[in-house]
């Protein structure tokens, strides 16, 4: 029997295949991840983020599991814009599903500059990662809607790619944060990145990082992911919203589309499932079958009161 379920979704005026995008950090360069699991599942995938100049990231211990979820101080080790466009750039036109690239830096200029770089290797999207600390200030980007702002406003200028400006679940005001990097030029928020964390093995006495506090990620901050989709989705709903923290199922998915987001990322589950995305495409399809949804699109925001 032909399969009726249409996964199509769009993010403003960018059509997407499918609302699964592989969350940036958990599938490498993409290029990489592209001989591990089938990417085509995916309506995009993300890769690492890149700076300006390379980033030697921290030293291990870099990752830890940490209850259901995991721990993670990578510092956005990269090798910089112009090595990634080098070296990853001539292999994009290899990879099943569109990539977008990540930009990070450590002031507006840095990221107006990445941006530029990464648009001339035929990514699809920008990616701009706000939590990454402003030189100036050393505060996270994304804490300060003014900071993000500029942020944004640099990649606007750099690139006539679409934008995603990608918010933290850390935020004091998510719905100021998104409207701010709106306003700026965004085309859609990514929301969210990991939640600030910190573990311990009671053992050694040591941090189970070494930078000590890093980021939480997995299952457990799904709640979180979900109530930021849900505030900026109530407040500003002509934004398109990428839900992202915690998803490993079809429901998952399902529970941030409802929420109000159009797309949905796939992160951490990676790193113990790789083909996860096949396996959560499927869920997806199975629950709108068992619906009789027959569009993602019927389900965003769609959900039903009290
Ligand atoms: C090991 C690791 C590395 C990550 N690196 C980045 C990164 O370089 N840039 C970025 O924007 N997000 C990065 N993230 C955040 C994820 O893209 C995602 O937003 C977050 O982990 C929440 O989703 P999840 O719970 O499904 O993993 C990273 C996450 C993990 C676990």
């Amino acid at each position: 029997m032909k399969d009726v379920v249409d996964l199509g979704t769009s993010l403003g005026s960018y059509r997407l295949g499918s609302p699964l995008i592989a969350a940036c950090g958990t599938v490498g360069s993409v290029v990489d991840f592209a001989g591990v699991a089938d990417l085509s599942v995916y309506g995009a995938a993300v890769a690492k983020s890149v700076s300006g100049t390379p980033w030697p990231g921290r030293p291990a211990p870099r990752l830890a599991p940490a209850g259901a979820g995991m721990l993670n101080g990578i510092g956005i080790q990269n090798p910089g814009a112009e090595e990634w466009a080098r070296t990853i750039g001539p292999q994009l036109g290899l990879i099943d599903t569109d990539v977008w690239g990540s930009a990070v830096g450590r002031d507006a200029a840095e990221f107006g500059h990445v941006a530029g770089t990464l648009t001339g290797t035929g990514v699809a999207a920008i990616e701009v990662n706000l939590s990454c600390p402003n030189l100036e200030s050393g505060r996270m980007f994304a804490l300060d809607p003014a900071d993000a702002a500029a942020v944004v406003a640099a990649v606007r200028k750099a690139t006539k790619l679409p934008i995603g400006a990608k918010l933290t679940p850390n935020s004091e005001d998510i719905v100021a944060a998104a409207d701010a990097v709106a306003t700026a030029g965004a085309d859609w928020v990514v929301l969210g990145n990991t939640v600030w964390g910190a573990g311990f093995d009671v053992e050694t006495r040591r941090p189970l990082l070494s930078g000590v506090v890093g980021g939480y990620s997995g299952s457990p901050i799904k709640p979180i992911a979900l109530r930021c989709v849900w505030e900026v989705s109530q407040a500003l709903p002509d934004l398109p919203i990428v839900g992202t923290g915690g998803v490993s199922s079809g429901d998952d998915v399902v529970e941030f589309l409802l929420a109000g987001a159009a797309a949905v990322g796939v992160g951490t589950v990676h790193f113990a499932t790789p083909r996860a995305g096949a396996r959560i495409a499927k869920q997806l399809r199975k629950y709108m079958r068992r619906h009789g949804v027959t569009a993602v699109q019927e389900l965003i925001g769609a959900v039903e009161p009290w």
